[in-house]
C-alpha cells in the first residue's frame, strides 16, 4: 500500500490533466492554467453522450474544429476506441494535423470558404455531408451542445474551494463554453460575480462584421449558440500587439508558458485587478505555449505580423458600440444585455458605461 499522501495513478492522461492548476499571479489575481482546456468539455460531452446511449462502440464521432477542441476529442476518442473525423480549414497548423493523424483521426480540410459565414460555414456544410455518409455517427457540437458549458461545473467548484469568493472572472471567448459555464456555476455562490469576455476583432461573437483575425483561438465568424450574451458584464476586444505582448509577459514575469488566448485573458484580468485591488480576480488560461513557439514566442514572426510596429496599449479605449472597437484594445460595458439590445442604435448611455 502506498502512503496515503501519494495519489494513486490517474486512469489516463485525460483524467490527469483536464483540470487547471490554480496559480497566484498577483495578490488579487489568480490564473487557472490548463494544459489543454478543451480536454474537459471533450471528455464530458462524450461521457454524457454515452450515458444517453447516443455513443456506443462503433459510432463514428464527427466534428468541425481547427484547434484545440479537435485535439481534446482526438485524445479521448483514441483512448475509448471511437473513430473520429475532424473537418478543419487551412488555418489548422501542420503540427496539430500530424498529431491528430497519429491519434488515428481522419482530418478533412475545407479549402474554400463559404460566401456567407466563411470557413466556419464551409466546415459545417461538409460536416452535414459526413453525417449522411456515416449512418452511425455522433456530433459533439461544441458551439451549441449545453454539455460544453456544463463541463465547467467542476472548474467552478475547484476555483471556489481554492480561491474562496471570486469577484470577477475573465476569459477568452470562442464557443462561449468556458466563460459562460464557469461563471454560471460560480454565480450559484455569488450572483454578482462580474464576467468579462475577451474577444479580438473583427469577430461576430459580440456584434462586429466578420474579417480576418491575427489572433487565433479567439473570436468567431458565426455567433455560437453557446455564447449566452446576457451572462457578460463587460466585453474586451484585445488587439494583436497587446495579446502577443501579454502572452510573452506571462512567461517572462511568471514563467507561465501559455498560448495567446491565455495572454489575452491575462492582459484584461491584470488591467482589471490593478484597478480593483479590493476584488479577487480569476483568469482562464486555456492552453500551453508549445504550439506557438515558432510564432508568438519568436520576435521575427511578431515583426512580420507588424505586432512590434507600435508599442502595445497600456489600457483599453472605452467604446459604446462593437463597431467602434475594430482597432486595438477596446472595451464595452455589456451590462448582461442581449446581442440585439447592444446593437440597438441608441443604447442607453447609463448601461454602456460601467466599470
Ligand atoms: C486555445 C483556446 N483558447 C480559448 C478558446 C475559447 O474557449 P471557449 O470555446 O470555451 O469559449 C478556445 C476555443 O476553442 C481555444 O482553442
Amino acid at each position: 500500500m502506498p502512503p496515503q499522501s501519494v495519489p494513486a495513478p490517474s486512469e489516463s492522461i485525460v483524467q490527469a490533466t483536464e483540470l487547471p492548476r490554480l496559480i497566484r499571479l498577483e495578490p488579487n489575481l489568480c490564473g487557472a492554467a490548463f494544459a489543454l482546456m478543451k480536454l474537459l468539455p471533450a471528455r464530458f460531452m462524450l461521457d454524457r453522450a454515452e450515458q444517453r446511449g447516443e455513443l456506443v462502440p462503433g459510432t463514428t464521432v464527427l466534428e468541425t474544429s481547427s484547434g484545440t477542441f479537435a485535439l481534446g476529442l482526438a485524445m479521448v476518442c483514441r483512448l475509448r476506441g471511437y473513430p473520429l473525423v475532424i473537418v478543419g480549414d487551412p488555418a489548422i497548423d501542420p503540427a496539430l494535423c500530424r498529431r491528430l493523424r497519429e491519434l488515428g483521426t481522419q482530418v478533412e480540410i475545407c479549402r474554400e470558404p463559404s460566401p456567407r459565414g466563411g470557413f466556419q460555414q464551409a466546415r459545417l456544410d461538409r460536416l452535414k455531408e459526413l453525417c449522411a455518409e456515416h449512418p452511425r455517427h455522433y456530433v459533439p457540437g461544441q458551439y451549441h451542445n449545453p454539455d460544453n458549458p456544463n463541463a465547467y461545473a467542476v472548474v467552478a467548484e475547484q476555483i471556489a474551494e481554492a480561491v474562496g469568493p471570486v469577484d470577477c472572472l475573465v476569459g477568452p471567448v470562442g464557443s462561449g463554453g468556458s466563460t459562460g459555464g464557469t461563471a454560471s456555476f460560480l454565480r450559484l455562490l455569488e450572483p454578482r460575480l462580474r464576467l468579462i469576455g475577451v474577444d479580438t476583432s473583427p469577430s461576430t461573437i459580440f456584434g462586429q462584421a466578420d474579417g480576418p483575425r491575427a489572433v487565433r483561438g479567439l473570436g468567431n465568424s458565426l455567433v455560437p449558440p453557446n455564447v449566452r450574451h446576457t451572462a457578460y458584464d463587460e466585453v474586451h476586444w484585445a488587439g494583436a500587439a497587446e495579446v502577443f505582448r501579454a502572452t510573452r509577459d506571462l512567461h517572462a514575469r511568471h514563467a507561465l508558458y501559455m498560448g495567446p488566448t491565455s495572454g489575452a485573458a491575462y492582459l484584461v484580468a491584470r488591467w482589471y485587478a490593478q484597478r480593483h485591488p479590493d476584488q479577487q480576480v480569476v483568469a482562464l488560461l486555456p492552453d500551453e505555449g508549445h504550439r506557438y513557439q515558432d510564432t508568438v514566442y519568436q520576435d521575427e514572426w511578431l515583426r512580420e505580423q507588424g505586432a512590434l510596429d507600435a508599442p502595445p496599449a497600456d489600457e483599453p479605449r472605452t467604446v459604446h458600440h462593437p463597431a467602434d472597437a475594430l482597432d486595438g484594445w477596446a472595451r464595452l460595458g455589456w451590462g448582461r444585455r442581449s446581442l440585439d439590445d447592444v446593437l440597438l442604435p441608441a443604447a442607453p448611455a447609463s448601461l454602456t458605461e460601467n466599470s
